[in-house]
């Protein structure tokens, strides 16, 4: 069947059913407002595609996360972090001269403008770091700009595509220098992607980072994970503010703002307050998921469910093997990790949650992950926006290559008062 049926007041509309890669059905409904003068409503998008895209396929119901049609499993477990924002940018994996021009494309642009270091001065030392990132990465457009796409000239998107992947790196590490009061470490061209993050984060002039390849291997995997994941709220976010034509800077500030949500990248940080009060306060797990399950209490079980994950979401699968080789690989024993993993056994036998097909989700082990590595919960989400920003530059670009270009604009319902005149 390659059509959908609406009947309207007797009249009938035939519509074009669109079919994906994977066999998911869409009905194309562009033409229906001007076929029935009617539009859908769709509280959430929970029904809604916003566009046909190639960059990444989820099966909720399956628990498959795929970037370009590879498994997330296998890209987390063979590429680095950096092989795989090329993948997700450009479609396919880079050869070893594509690979070594991203990469000094990302090693020429981790130094932020000295400049731009002063504004850290102004900031209190309490400010959050997502804040701050907004500020910043906004602020590279005003340092940098000649940040429009030049579709006769790709390399202006890939110097500002490896800009923004290179310095929300440095900005990040200078925000937890700036919070704890030690001097700006700069990056290094002699350091890979990752450990130069690591190197600028707990590198002091008193106390050399030792590099730690274990600890190098961890974080890739950590901004693998978390570096796309369809049209989730923050990418249409970036898509949408897009679509207006502003620059790509201004498209994933906008991104990171929505990410900071608790409900959407925020919860990380959300979990790991949720273990700690367990810890600390002496709450049992018992009490927690009992709040969560209570229509009175708008309290909610950070960490589990999702949109679309209607099964264990795969890269929380991962997260936790990782937690688990990793704390014991360095005779680490985190009492958080225990509470997570005895929350996670209770509520996936509750009844509530079962039914609801709530599942842990990718914000439920990451912090625990984070916390070993010595990042602070405060800076959780903006790992998150490290990690999920080549998927936001990829899918901007993907909005940008898609003809016709149209800027997005939702319709609505309108239920307020009926036409009155001023008294
Ligand atoms: C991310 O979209 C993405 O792809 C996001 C992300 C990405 O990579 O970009 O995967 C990253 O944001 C992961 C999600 C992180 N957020 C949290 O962990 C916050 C806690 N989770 C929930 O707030 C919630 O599950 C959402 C926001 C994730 C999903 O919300 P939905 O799809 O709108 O589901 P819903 O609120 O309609 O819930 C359906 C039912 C409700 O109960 P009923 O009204 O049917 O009785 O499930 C209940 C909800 O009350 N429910 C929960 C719950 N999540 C849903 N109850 C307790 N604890 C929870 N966590």
């Amino acid at each position: 069947m390659t059509s959908a049926k609406i009947i309207i007041d007797k009249n009938e509309y035939e519509f074009p059913l669109i079919t994906g890669t994977e066999q998911e059905r869409a009905i194309d409904i562009s033409s229906l407002y001007a076929q029935t003068g009617c539009i859908t409503l769709d509280n959430g998008f929970q029904n809604t595609g916003a566009c046909a895209s190639a960059i990444t396929y989820i099966d909720g119901d399956k628990g498959i996360l795929r970037y370009r049609g590879f498994d997330i499993t296998e890209l987390a477990e063979k590429l680095t972090f950096v092989e795989t924002a090329y993948l997700l940018i450009y479609g396919t994996l880079p050869t070893i001269d594509q690979k070594s021009v991203f990469s000094r494309h990302l090693t020429e642009n981790s130094m932020l403008h000295e400049d731009m270091t002063h504004y850290f001065v102004g900031m209190p030392p309490h400010a959050h770091p997502m804040a701050i990132l907004c500020a910043m990465v906004n602020s590279l457009s005003i340092f940098y700009p000649h940040s429009f796409i030049d579709d006769d000239n790709p390399a202006v998107f890939d110097l500002i595509a490896a800009r923004l992947i290179s310095m929300i790196r440095t900005i990040a590490a200078f925000s937890y220098k700036k919070s704890i009061g030690e001097p700006f470490v700069y990056p290094r061209h002699d350091l890979r992607y990752c450990m130069n993050f690591l190197n600028m984060m707990f590198s002091s002039p008193v106390k050399p980072y030792e590099c730690d390849q274990e600890a190098e291997r961890v974080l890739n995997k950590l901004l693998i994970l978390h570096a796309d994941h369809e049209q989730n709220c923050s990418t249409s976010t970036v898509r949408l503010v897009g679509s207006s034509m502003v620059n790509l800077y201004a498209s994933v500030c906008a991104g990171i703002c929505a990410l900071w949500g608790p409900l959407h990248g925020g919860a990380n940080q959300e979990v790991i307050e949720m273990l700690e009060d367990i810890h600390r306060k002496g709450h049992s797990v018992q009490d927690v998921i009992a709040m969560a399950k209570d229509k009175n209490n708008s309290f909610r079980l950070f960490g589990f469910g999702h949109r679309v994950y209607k099964n264990y979401d795969p890269r929380a699968k991962i997260l936790k093997d990782a937690c688990s080789s990793f704390l014991s690989g360095r005779s680490m024993n985190d009492p958080l990790l225990d509470i997570a993993l005895e929350l996670e056994e209770l509520v996936l036998r509750d009844e509530y949650f079962i039914e609801r097909k709530l599942y842990p989700n990718v914000d439920f082990y990451s912090g625990i992950l984070y916390r070993a590595l010595g990042i602070p919960a405060s800076m959780f989400t903006v790992m998150f926006a490290i990690g999920r920003m080549p998927g936001w530059i990829a899918q901007w670009r993907e909005m940008h290559d898609t003809k016709p270009f149209r800027i997005g604009r939702p319709r609505q319902v309108y239920v307020g008062s009926a036409h009155r005149s001023l008294p």
